[in-house]
């Protein structure tokens, strides 16, 4: 990365992690930020892993990015196993085994003239992104997730269109649930954290939301849906978050992941499901809203955000703010350290506003 005044500034941008509803805006805004400053930005394909292949970088012109704001997914691909500090290399036995290639990540980025890296992720991407500005590259981060679980910004982009996928779906809901006076259990993603379940389930009107921050008891939640359907009209809706588990209970996991991938989450809402029919007698029903919360197009919240963010993450580089990274902190965009960006998980706060609302219109928590 030669530090040269007289040639126009380099960037490059990628995408790590799940895909989330706005990538395409941060995409947008950086790349016409940095083209509007005289830079020249290239995108490298599918995380870190366009870095390795000699036709893994693709120039970003103005054309390349004039009307990719409004779409979902990212132009550039991404992926959940790129992690360049642990990258699961196949052994002649079969076996996988988990390399550092983080120095091949710098050298390639001399070698290619690279001025400074835009890292798009969540909490993984982030940390990915920490360790190699610890080793000497270029790099400043922008938080994504449709969990909304780094604490260090109010609000990660995608976490508002997924809410508005996720309380669509319980409005759908809610004529089969009456017209067969059922239960409907509906699962909704965010990983470890229930702020989608919870979001989505005040919007939506359930009964019950259940989140991992507060383990359920089942018996609990059985009696809001007898009390439900004594109140009328005879159906019910439960939100449960992926993460969310009975008290004393564990979480339901679909897949334990590969070496340098995350497990799956999947299954609480069969889980909660059965108990509740053998409970209350009502027939139920489970669905899971799966990846639907991360496809669509972002929405205006998200897009704005998302445009901020990029243009944001452009003013890093301009400043020299590496190893830094864009956050809302109402009512502006800050700075703040990568490392800070990934020290905690942001959970649901149990005496937060949104939890006290819910509890004040009768919403169950299970507990
Ligand atoms: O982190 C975003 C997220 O959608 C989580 O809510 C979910 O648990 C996970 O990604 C699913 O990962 P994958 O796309 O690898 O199945």
């Amino acid at each position: 990365m030669t530090e040269s005044n007289a040639r126009p500034k380099r960037i490059a941008i990628n995408t790590g992690g799940g895909d989330a509803p706005g990538l395409n805006a941060v995409i947008h805004s950086t790349v016409l930020s940095a083209l509007n400053l005289g830079w020249e930005v290239v995108g490298i394909q599918k995380g870190y892993e366009g870095l390795f292949s000699s036709d893994g970088l693709i120039p970003l012109g103005r054309s390349s990015v004039h009307d990719i704001a409004r779409l979902g997914g990212t132009i550039l691909g991404t992926t959940n196993r790129g992690n360049p500090l642990a990258w699961p290399q196949p052994q002649p036995d079969g076996s996988v085994r988990l390399v550092d290639r983080s120095g091949e990540i710098v050298k390639a980025f001399r070698k290619r003239d690279l001025d400074a890296l835009v890292a798009i992720g969540g909490d993984g991407s982030l940390r990915i992104a920490a360790e190699l500005h610890e080793k000497g590259l270029p790099v400043v981060g922008v938080p994504k997730t449709i969990d909304n679980d780094l604490a260090a910004t109010d609000i990660t982009f995608g976490f508002h269109t997924a809410v508005q996928t996720a309380s669509d779906a319980v409005d759908k809901l809610r004529a089969t649930a009456q017209a067969h006076e059922r239960v409907m259990v509906v699962e909704v993603m965010g990983r470890h954290t229930g702020w989608i379940a919870l979001y989505a389930g005040l919007a939506g009107g359930a009964d019950a939301i259940l989140i991992p921050e507060i383990p359920y008891e089942p018996e609990a939640v059985a009696q809001r849906i007898r009390d439900r359907y004594q109140e009328g009209p005879r159906y019910s809706i439960v939100v449960v978050a992926e993460g969310a588990h009975a008290r004393g209970g564990e979480p339901v996991f679909k897949a334990k992941g590969e070496p340098g991938a995350n497990p799956r989450y999947g299954g609480i809402a069969e889980v909660v499901a059965g108990f509740l029919e053998e409970a209350t007698g009502f027939e139920t029903r489970a669905l899971t809203l799966g990846h639907l919360q991360r496809g669509g197009q972002p929405t205006a919240y998200d897009r704005l955000l998302s445009l901020e963010f990029g243009a944001a993450a452009v003013d890093l580089i301009r400043d020299g703010c590496f190893g830094c990274m864009v956050a809302l902190r109402s009512p502006g965009i800050e700075a703040v350290p990568l490392s800070a960006a990934v020290e905690e998980v942001k959970s649901v706060p149990l005496d937060g506003q949104v939890v006290r609302t819910a509890r004040r219109l009768g919403i169950s928590f299970g507990d």
